[in-house]
Order: C-alpha cells, then structure tokens, then sequence
C-alpha cells in the first residue's frame, strides 16, 4: 500500500502571533521535529509538505537538504487549512492509497502513533488518533449552559489522520463545492456517510495553538530530550 503523508504548515498563526510552525525548537525550526518521525517510518512513501506562499523557495531548499531517503515534495497553501490540505493531495503522486494528514505544529507526533493509525486504516475509510476527554464537556448558549455531555462518549480528535485517497479526495470536493468549511478531513468524510474509525493517541500529541502552548512544548521536548 503506497501512502503519502500531507503536512500542513501554511498558517499565519494569527492565535500565536507569528508562524509557530517555523519557530525554532531546540536549534531547529518546530516543522523539522513534525517531520522526523514521518521520515523514519517505513510504511511511509513520500511526504508533501505545504508551506506559505513566501517561504516556498527558502523552505523547499531546506528541507530537500534535510531529507534524502524518500520523495518530498513542497508545495503552497491556500487561505485556510483545507484548501492547504487539498493543494497538498494534489501534488500526491497518482500511485498513493492512502493519505496521512498531519498538522506541522504537533511536533510530539511518533512513529508508533503514525504506523498505530495507519494499520487501522486497513478496516476503514479513515482513521484519526483521538484522546478521551478528561474533561467534563458542556453545550453552552451565551452565559447559559443547555446541557452536559456523556463525558465517556466525547474524545478530542487529534492528527495524524488517515483516509483512502479517493474518499479523502471527494470529501475535499464535496466541500468545496459547497463551501462547507469543516475544522478536520474527518468531519468532511463524517457528513458525506464514510465511516471513520479512531485509535487512542497521546496525550503528548498537543498542537501549538497558542503562546501558552509553546511552554507545554518546551517542557515536553525538554523531557523528551534530557
Ligand atoms: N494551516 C495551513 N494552511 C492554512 C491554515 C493552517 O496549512 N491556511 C496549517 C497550520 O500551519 C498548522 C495546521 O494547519 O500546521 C493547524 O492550523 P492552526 O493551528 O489553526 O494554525 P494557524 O492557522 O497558523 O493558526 P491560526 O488559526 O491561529 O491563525
Ligand atoms: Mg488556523
């Protein structure tokens, strides 16, 4: 099975202040961490890397410098992340079955966590890595709360999120045609009837959102790199 990981890393940040995804992190900027894990792992082909507009040529000699042992390719984004995540299946080669979308700011990403999803990916149209909430989640309305939710049934979809190219690629059609904007490739493919399965992933899998997030990712890489 041929798979092709898509790393979005086109974002302006605008929650952060900057581009995080290009911030440095131990002597390196955050996407090269992201990056590592998907160029280790064996079940992976080749890897797209969608970045700014601006950075494209400064970026795709860097990181072809950087990786030698499968293709790459670097491609520009789009004004949103989905139409980042489309440009970057575009440039999938024709031969790809699967597709791993993963996002450029969650640089504790691993390669178990990578092959865990991949390999579910085998029973169903997709597969996330998702992490049970702990906690307590509540529907709200203005200052009011409606209603709390079964907490057991409510987990937190994270990247890396894996699909069938062909339904991945009609879900982005789809989407786009009817200006839906959704917040992941799952929920694309949830509202078109493909089924979705998830794994467990890790608590350590967090996403760079904010400025307070990139004290947690300090931490954790200076955990991780003691
Ligand atoms: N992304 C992208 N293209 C966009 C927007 C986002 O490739 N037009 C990527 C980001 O670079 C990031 C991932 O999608 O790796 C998750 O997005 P998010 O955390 O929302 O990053 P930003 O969009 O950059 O941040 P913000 O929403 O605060 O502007
Ligand atoms: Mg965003």
């Amino acid at each position: 099975m041929k798979i092709t990981a898509v790393i979005p890393a086109a974002g302006s940040g605008e929650r952060f202040g900057g581009k995080k995804q290009l911030k440095i992190m131990g002597g390196r900027p955050l996407l090269f961490h992201t990056l590592k894990p998907f160029i280790d792992s064996e079940l992976i082909n080749e890897i797209v890397v969608v970045v700014p507009e601006n950075d494209m040529s400064q970026l795709s000699r860097e990181l072809k410098s950087m990786i030698s042992v499968k293709p790459m390719t670097v491609v520009a984004g789009g004004d949103t992340r989905q139409k980042s995540v489309f440009n970057g299946l575009k440039a999938a080669s024709d031969s790809s079955e699967l597709i791993c979308v993963h996002d450029a700011v969650r640089p504790f990403v691993t390669k178990d966590l990578i092959e865990k999803a991949v390999n579910a990916c085998r029973d169903h149209d997709g597969v996330i890595v998702a992490q049970p909430s702990t906690d307590t989640i509540k529907k709200v309305m203005e200052d009011q709360i409606l209603e709390t939710l079964p907490r057991e049934t409510i987990w937190r979809a994270q990247t890396p999120q894996v699909f069938c190219k062909p339904a991945l690629q009609e879900a982005l059609e789809l989407a786009e045609a009817e200006e839906i904007q959704g917040t992941d490739e799952a929920s694309l493919l949830e509202r078109i009837g493909y089924q979705v399965g998830f794994v467990e992933g890790s608590s350590l899998n967090i996403k760079i959102t904010t400025e307070e997030d990139w004290l947690f990712a300090e931490a954790i890489y200076n955990r991780l790199n003691d």
